[in-house]
C-alpha cells in the first residue's frame, strides 16, 4: 500500500502560514504539516549555500513526517534551494516526491492583473537578487516590465511584531516609496516575500488607488488545487482528514503566540530540532 500523509508547508518562520491559511481554505479536507525554522529566521540575507542547506534539511524532515509534497511557502527559498532541490536531490531522496514553491504560480498568473504592463515586486534581498521574479515573469508575459525592490527590515520588523510601530511604518513608506519612485506606471505591485501579507492594507492606504497590491497565497491555492488534480498519485498519497499540525525550531509557546497573526486560528505547535 501507498504511504499517504500530510502536505507539508515550509517557511523561514511565520510568513508561510499566510500560504497555508489561503490554501486551507481552497483545500479544506487536505492535512497539512507546517514547519518554520523560526530559530534561523530571516533568511532573506543568507547566502544561496546557507538558504539551500537549510531549506533540504526541512523538507528531509517533512518528507520522514510522510509528506510526498512539500510546498516551500517561502519565496526566499524557492529562488534559492528549489531548482536545486528539484534537479539534485529529489532523485536521490525519492523520485516520486515533489516540491514545489511559490514563485512559479505567482509568476504564472499575475501578469492577468496588470494594464500598463508594469509590475512591481517587493520582497527580501535573496529573492530580488535572485533575479526569480524577472525570469519567471518574462516567460509567461513577456511584455511586461519587472521592478523590483528589496525590503531587508521587514521581515525582522514583522517577525518581532514591530511592523506597525511609528519606526516601522515610517520604513515601509519608504521602501514603497523607492519602488514607485523607479517607475510611476506600476500598477501591481506583488507582495513577493510571503511574511508581507500582513502589511498588505497598510500598504494599500500608501499608494494610490490605481495600483493593486497582491498577495500570493490565494494564486499558489488555485495553482495547487489544478496541480493536485493533474497528478493523481500523488494526490492519492496525500491525506484528506481536514487537519493542520506545527512544527517550529523555536520555542513552541512563542510560536503559538504569534502564529495566530498570520493564521487566524488557535496554533498548538511542537518544538523539534533540524
Ligand atoms: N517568508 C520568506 C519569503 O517569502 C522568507 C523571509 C525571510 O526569512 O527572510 O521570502
Amino acid at each position: 500500500m501507498k504511504k499517504v500523509g500530510p502536505i507539508g508547508v515550509f517557511d523561514s518562520g511565520y510568513g508561510g502560514l499566510t500560504v497555508l491559511s489561503d490554501i486551507r481554505e481552497r483545500l479544506p479536507n487536505y492535512d497539512f504539516l507546517y514547519l518554520g525554522d523560526n530559530a534561523r529566521a530571516p533568511y532573506g540575507t543568507r547566502s544561496f549555500d546557507v538558504v539551500y542547506e537549510y531549506t533540504l534539511e526541512a523538507v528531509n524532515e517533512l518528507f520522514s513526517r510522510g509528506c510526498s509534497l512539500v510546498i516551500l511557502a517561502c519565496n526566499t527559498a524557492s529562488a534559492k534551494a528549489l531548482r536545486t532541490i528539484q534537479q539534485n536531490d529529489l532523485p536521490k531522496i525519492n523520485p516520486n516526491n515533489r516540491v514545489l514553491g511559490v514563485i512559479r504560480p505567482t509568476t504564472e498568473l499575475i501578469g492577468q492583473l496588470t494594464e500598463t504592463g508594469h509590475i512591481g515586486v517587493l520582497a527580501t534581498e535573496g529573492t530580488v537578487n535572485s533575479q526569480s521574479y524577472v525570469l519567471e515573469l518574462l516567460k509567461f508575459s513577456p511584455e511586461t516590465k519587472v521592478i523590483q525592490h528589496a525590503c531587508p527590515m521587514w521581515v525582522p520588523l514583522i517577525e518581532n511584531h514591530r511592523h506597525d510601530s511609528v519606526a516601522g511604518q515610517l520604513f515601509i513608506q519608504e521602501d514603497v516609496r523607492i519602488l514607485l519612485e523607479k517607475d510611476p506606471e506600476i500598477d501591481v505591485i506583488v507582495l513577493g516575500c510571503t511574511h508581507y501579507p500582513i502589511l498588505k492594507e497598510y500598504i494599500e492606504s500608501i499608494v494610490p488607488p490605481s495600483v493593486k497590491v497582491v498577495a500570493q497565497g490565494k494564486m499558489v491555492a488555485q495553482k495547487l488545487e489544478e496541480y493536485l488534480s493533474k497528478h493523481a498519485s500523488l494526490n492519492l498519497r496525500c491525506s484528506k482528514n481536514g487537519q493542520v499540525e506545527f512544527l517550529t525550531t523555536e520555542k513552541a509557546t512563542e510560536f503559538d503566540k504569534k502564529a495566530s497573526v498570520f493564521f487566524h486560528e488557535n496554533v498548538c505547535s511542537t518544538h523539534i530540532k533540524l
